[in-house]
């Protein structure tokens, strides 16, 4: 019988051209100039799921973008796996750092892809890693080996916090019915470093506004007398930080849950070249939370940054003004154990009180979600890790990831499944930044790995 490889090998080219397609229909949920895009995006992958063998594909229309659902239910006395993805994309703005159009996919090498990557919006987060997944469909009903039941449900408001799929899931337990939860929209360490993601951090994304004076004030005539809410604010934001880069906030810590030396030890063992993450990023230096590694800080550590701040003149030459407002949006990644909506209260508790007088803060909750942490022994990780070792020739290390994808989280509680995250990707694959890409080594590693993960967990399974 053809194994993936051989069926990867015959159609490659189709593989790579239609993710092509897909790449070129901009689906960004969060601007509502792209509306239209996005719904077509979600009829693409209805008719690509069509074509890779399900047997009922539908459009759930929700209060913003539609979800794809398809099933091919061979028999109900067989384990079901269920496919989770996202066909929307990040804003591509600031356009001017793109090297070639962001909806206009190039295929071009880089280092870490001497093969060559695919270069566009979307290619890897998750459009292309999502594509593997009826890819591998299509090869399992093509040469009738799909070996059990499979779900597909791929929505198109990831990027902007999935609220309506959550509402969506709530009212569809049954239908959504699974025996385990499949997922590419991770990363892996490296081409030769294959890893399976086991936890993901949570996330609280806030805004803050500080008022001042009823108008903005000449600078000379008022600077000095009154609060400056730039100022102020700058002042208040550096303040969430101490000197050891711990995090100010009352009660922030409470729940995070501190790893043993073993599991840190464990951690420690991935390969990591802190030279090389320097360079690849061309800064002399890591920067951090004190007594913790750069990959302990990016997935087991809680943070807060700001993802943009604004307020006063910032146009060309120079204006004399104090301004009225000033804006920031803030934004906390969290460690399982840690609640989304108790850090949010805490933050906008904390950060009322240490505004001074003179102003006046307002915190706006944007969304939020919770960690999540899967553990290996389960039958699940075991066929993933079979998998990675069947196509790979290599066990891979299990890795918990900085990323979110507060959904997960959820699907555990409303469906009680367990979440298995195969991620393709790497992190220097640029994912939400100018010249996303995606290997195309990566892309055909993925869908010639995914079959397998069907047939071990269905065998270990019964
Ligand atoms: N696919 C990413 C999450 C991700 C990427 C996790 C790489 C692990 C490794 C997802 O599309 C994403 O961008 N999530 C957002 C959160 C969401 C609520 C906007 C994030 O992590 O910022
Ligand atoms: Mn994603
Ligand atoms: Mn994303």
């Amino acid at each position: 019988m053809q194994n993936s490889l051989e069926y990867i090998s015959q159609h490659k080219d189709r593989f790579i051209s239609e993710l092509i397609d897909l790449l070129k229909i901009p689906s960004v949920s969060a601007d509502p100039a792209f509306a239209q895009d996005v719904l077509d995006t979600a009829d693409a992958v209805k008719k690509a799921l069509e074509n890779a063998g399900c047997d009922i594909v539908e459009i759930h229309e929700t209060d913003g973008f539609p979800i794809v659902y398809g099933e091919k239910i061979l028999d109900s006395k067989l384990p079901t796996v269920l496919v989770y993805g996202h066909y929307d994309v990040q804003p591509a703005d600031p356009l001017e750092l793109w090297d070639s159009p962001p909806y206009e996919p190039v295929i071009k090498t880089t280092e870490l892809h001497p093969e060559g990557a695919i270069f566009a919006r979307g290619a890897c987060d998750d459009k292309g890693q999502m594509y593997m997944h009826v890819k591998a469909l299509e090869f399992m009903t093509k040469t009738d080996q799909l070996p059990c039941n499979v779900k597909f449900m791929i929505e198109g408001e990831e990027e902007i916090g999935s609220n309506n799929l959550a509402i969506y899931v709530a009212k569809n337990k049954e239908k959504l019915a699974n025996d385990i939860i499949l997922i590419s929209d991770t990363g892996m360490i490296a081409n030769d470093v294959p890893s399976i993601t086991t936890g993901l951090r949570g996330l609280s994304y806030v805004e803050v506004e500080v008022t001042g004076p009823n108008r903005d004030l000449h600078s000379g005539l008022y600077g000095g007398a009154v609060a400056n809410p730039i100022n102020i604010l700058t002042k208040m934001i550096a303040s969430l930080h101490d000197e050891n880069n711990h995090i100010t906030i009352p009660g922030f810590y409470d729940k995070v849950e501190e790893l043993s030396r073993e599991e840190r030890d464990e951690m420690a063992k991935a390969p990591f070249i802190l030279e090389d993450y320097q360079n690849a990023l061309e800064i002399e230096s890591v920067y951090g939370e004190k007594g913790y590694t750069t990959n302990e800080r990016n997935s087991i550590r809680p943070t807060l940054d700001v993802n943009g701040i604004w307020g006063g003149y910032i146009g060309g030459g120079a204006k004399t003004v104090i301004a009225s407002q000033a804006f920031a949006k803030i934004s906390m990644r969290l460690v399982p154990h840690q609640d989304w909506e108790e850090i949010t209260e805490l933050f906008k508790k904390h950060f009322e009180s240490i505004a001074p007088t003179g102003v006046k803060v307002k915190v706006t909750p944007h969304h939020g979600g919770q960690g999540y942490v899967t553990p290996i022994d389960t039958v699940g990780y075991k066929a993933a890790s079979k998998a990675y070792e069947t196509t790979f020739e290599k066990k891979p290390i299990p890795q918990r990831s900085g990323g979110s994808i507060p959904i997960v989280s959820l699907f555990e509680r409303e469906l009680q499944s367990k979440t298995i995250l195969m991620g393709f990707g790497l992190d220097s694959d640029a994912i939400h930044s100018p010249n996303e890409h995606f290997g195309l080594w990566n892309y055909l590693k993925g869908i010639e790995t995914i079959p397998y993960f069907y047939k071990y967990f269905t065998a270990m399974s019964s």
